[in-house]
């Protein structure tokens, strides 16, 4: 083929290929192969010496014009490439300013966390502080040191997840009473407050879950008595609920405190006059509560024939249960959004 010929199909295969070049390796492959230093329109360029003299001219001529040509053409692909990433990059980043705006979803409190909060308000706001222990419990924290060995009937009444022979997830708040003396012993007064999730195996229906919180608290000091007991429960039941509150002890037993009782307040849903939330009896049961036991004052490192103390442990999630009437524990720990986002 006449290198005339073949300069033009070079010049068109070049200007074909810019056109479809689609990014800049693209258009650099192009470059290379026909105007590098190997490239085609070069070779032929660099190859006119060799030409019989009459055709170097119109070579050269065409040549460079070809070589011109491609190298415009280069030019123009990479501003036809800028301007369409520009174009793009403004497809992009476009704001739809007429779109709806979307709707932040806001976190909050649990109902547990809500009530014990509330709790611990009160309490810290009456002098107490807060005293907390591990939920992963020692047999003597969470039972024998409370005065309940091993053959003790109360045992069967808190059926355990046992870890090892020893070692049992905490059944109760009370062991805390039982850690902060032995830390602070003989120093008084002791005034605290152990709030704390609980575990019992057997605990499984509308008003029982196998993991749920208490709140206890424990006084010690000299000459601390039962009326005292009484009056700060009331104090207590009235800061949380209301001034119309009553609250009524009934004679009971737990092993680290003597004497015991169970604490009831005045239902807050009928107000005493006996509905079925209270089962007809005017009173709900918020917790136990009872002068500690000597025993118990004696293994915190305190001298019984010297000092006297109260304790007392309530049910967070019974009180969750009153404030908003939710009718079974088990809503508490589904975690259904639509549940929790009520309260
Ligand atoms: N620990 C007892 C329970 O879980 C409640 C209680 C606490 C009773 C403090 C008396 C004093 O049932």
């Amino acid at each position: 083929m006449d290198v005339l010929d073949e300069l033009q199909d070079l010049r068109e295969d070049a200007l074909r290929e810019l056109e479809a070049a689609g990014d800049e390796d693209d258009i650099e492959r192009v470059r290379v192969r026909y105007l590098g230093r190997e490239g085609s329109v070069t070779l032929i360029l660099r190859g006119i010496g060799e030409l019989p003299t009459e055709q170097r001219a119109d070579v050269g001529r065409l040549g460079n014009r070809v070589k011109a040509e491609i190298e415009s053409a280069i030019e123009s692909a990479r501003s036809r490439l800028a301007a369409e990433s520009r174009r793009r990059k403004l497809r992009e980043d476009a704001v739809d300013v007429t779109s709806p705006g979307r709707r932040h979803f806001y976190g909050r409190r649990h109902p547990i966390t809500q009530a014990m909060d509330e709790v611990l308000g009160i309490l810290v706001g009456m002098g107490y502080a807060v005293a907390t222990g591990p939920e992963v419990e020692t047999d003597w924290y969470n039972f024998t040191g409370l005065n309940i060995p091993p053959d003790h009937p109360a045992r069967d009444m808190q059926d355990s997840f046992y870890v090892t022979d020893n070692l049992v997830l905490r059944t109760q708040t009370s062991p805390v009473q039982l850690r902060h003396m032995e830390k602070v012993a003989p120093k008084l007064p002791v005034r605290i407050v152990g709030p704390g999730r609980v575990f019992r195996r057997g605990d499984d229906d509308a008003s029982h879950s196998p993991v749920f919180h208490q709140c206890e608290a424990l006084l010690v000091d000299e000459g601390v008595t039962f009326g005292q007991l009484r009056g700060t429960l009331l104090d207590f039941a009235r800061r949380l609920l209301g001034e119309h509150v009553q609250v009524r002890f009934r004679p009971s037993y737990f092993p680290f405190t003597e004497p015991s009782a169970e604490v009831d307040i005045s239902c807050t849903v009928c107000g005493g006059t006996g509905c079925s939330t209270c089962s007809q009896t005017g009173f709900l049961e918020i917790g136990g509560a009872g002068m500690v036991h000597p025993l118990v004052l004696e293994n915190g490192g305190y001298d019984p024939e010297q000092v006297s103390g109260f304790a007392f442990g309530m049910g967070v999630d019974r009180m969750a249960m009153l404030k908003w009437s939710i009718p079974d524990i088990r809503y508490l720990y589904q975690n259904d959004v639509r549940f929790l986002q009520q309260l």
